[in-house]
């Protein structure tokens, strides 16, 4: 079904994010028919702007940045009426009661019968604020239903989240908050679920009798770009490693739900949370976890500065912009399998894929062939190429004792016609419709947090070592000890 009737509101609408993803994601639903005629977008920035200004502002967005462009046969006026902007202040409860006056007006004009859904793109610290003055605005009262979203950092660590979190709950039911974490968003992430639950031969192997591990990178070729105020006080493991790649453990170690529902979902990731190995001591985060930091470096053949010449970096850093760990989902299915994890920028490639390593078959029929046998291997391609990569052996053609493995590659981002919807717009359609499947909730982020803030704090007192590595290689070599230790190895990414 689509989306119900809806007005949103973009608080940080003239910033970078309402820019290249949520303008673009509106309109894409909008061309699908997704967003039915009865919506309208309020941008709500400081800066002062007309209707036409913004209207403008959208359509440039649009025009670089969506997956449908605002070619003259579409029907761009029809689209663009229906956003407005307002100049307001988030301090200024008297702005806020102004925009209620605005609010019912278009709410009235478009029929939308009282929803509201609030888009916070702005920085966390502002959340509380903001929430207050919508309650004392009165904007809250209204026949319909109200929907707060949110974007990360949800905190600095579980205090700081929890402060955050009491703050918005005194305005908002949890099921009111749609927290973002985009990669819940991506495509080949809420693809994992239906591969292991929908599909014979993956779930009953899907347990520490069969997998020997899962393997996660998330590389970024980018360094900090012009983000090094933000990035330095967060780090690779706040900034990655506590939303997405946690999120991305869950979709694989999680039960099968009793039923594929928001809550009953949502249950099932956090017991894996809840399973977690929380490393205690320094020592034990030094076994697990490996972190590194940039220096310069060549990518694709040119020079680029290391972390600490970054500008908003300071020359002493000793932010990470790479970990790598070694993570244990203490349960029944998953006992003894390490989940590696890693992500880093300045790495090579751009890409995210999530490897499932399958135990060995007994080779002993083979061996008098004097061939190693590879282990087989599923792989979900997340980011750019979206597909599923199945490795398996088979008997090398014409030979008599040859084995050799073997490919299927399904890759659906590379199939003409595909042009799957961005994460912003999933998110957004599901925002709209009420579906926080893919949302997290707070329990979720509470337990990430605090796996999380371990690792900080050992990070913290008992300064473990940072290793440096160049820009454009794979980061230290203490990584791939990690798994060498164990027996196996990173398996390259696409
Ligand atoms: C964000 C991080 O959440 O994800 C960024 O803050 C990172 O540092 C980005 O670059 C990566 O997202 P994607 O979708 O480009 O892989």
């Amino acid at each position: 079904f689509g989306a119900d009737r809806t007005l949103f509101f973009i608080f940080g609408a003239t910033g970078d994010l309402a820019r290249r993803k949520l303008f673009p994601a509106i309109y894409s639903l909008f061309r699908e028919g997704k967003l039915s005629e009865r919506f309208a977008v309020i941008g709500l920035a400081r800066r002062p702007r007309t209707n036409e200004q913004f209207r403008d502002d959208v359509k440039h967005s649009i025009e670089e940045f969506a997956r449908y462009k605002s070619e003259k046969d579409h029907n761009w006026e029809q689209f663009a009426e229906h956003f407005h902007y307002m100049s307001l202040d988030i301090n200024k409860l008297e702005q806020f009661q102004q925009l209620k006056t605005v609010a019912e007006q278009l709410d009235a004009k478009f029929d939308i019968g009282g929803n509201r859904l609030f888009y916070l793109a702005l920085a966390p610290e502002l959340f509380g604020s903001v929430s207050y003055n919508l309650r004392d605005g009165g904007l809250l009262e209204t026949e319909g239903w109200r929907r707060l979203v949110i974007e990360k950092p949800f905190g600095y660590d579980l205090p700081s989240a929890e402060k955050l979190n009491e703050q918005i709950r005194q305005v908002f039911q949890e099921e009111e908050v749609y927290r973002i974490d985009h990669y819940l968003g991506k495509e080949m992430v809420q693809n994992i679920e239906v591969v292991r639950f929908a599909n014979a031969f993956f779930e009953p192997l899907w347990n520490n009798k069969y997998i020997a591990n899962i393997q996660i990178t998330l590389s970024e070729t980018v360094g900090v770009e012009e983000r090094g105020g933000y990035y330095d006080h967060a780090g690779a493991l706040r900034d990655m490693g506590q939303n997405h790649m946690l999120q991305m453990i869950t979709m694989m170690a999680m039960e099968p739900p009793s039923r594929m529902e928001p809550e009953d979902i949502r249950d099932e990731k956090v017991k894996v949370l809840r399973s977690l190995r929380v490393f205690h001591s320094p020592e034990e985060v030094a076994r697990h976890v490996v972190r590194g930091q940039y220096d310069t470096g060549e990518m694709k053949g040119k020079p680029v500065p290391g972390y600490r010449d970054e500008e908003g970096v300071p020359d002493d850093s000793a932010t990470e912009t790479y970990f790598a760990a070694k993570v244990f989902v203490d349960n029944f299915r998953w006992a003894g399998v390490p989940f590696y994890i890693r992500t880093g920028k300045r790495l090579p490639v751009k890409t995210t894929e999530v490897v499932v390593e399958f135990k060995n078959m007994p080779d002993n029929v083979y061996f008098s062939r004097k061939t190693k046998l590879e282990p087989n291997l599923l792989v979900f391609r997340v980011n750019p190429t979206e597909g599923i990569y199945l490795k398996m052996n088979a008997k090398q053609p014409g030979s008599q004792w040859g084995i050799v493995p073997i490919a299927m590659d399904f890759c659906q981002s590379c199939e003409v016609g595909i042009n799957t919807p961005e994460a912003y717009e999933r998110l957004l359609y599901d925002a709209a419709r009420g579906d926080s499947t893919y949302f997290t909730r707070w329990d979720e982020v509470a337990l990430a947090w605090r796996f999380v803030d371990r690792i900080e704090s050992a990070w913290r007192d008992h300064s473990s070592e940072l290793h440096r590595y160049p820009a454009g290689t794979w980061g230290p070599d203490a990584a791939q000890q990690l798994l060498a230790e164990d027996g196996f190895k990173w398996w390259p990414v696409n």
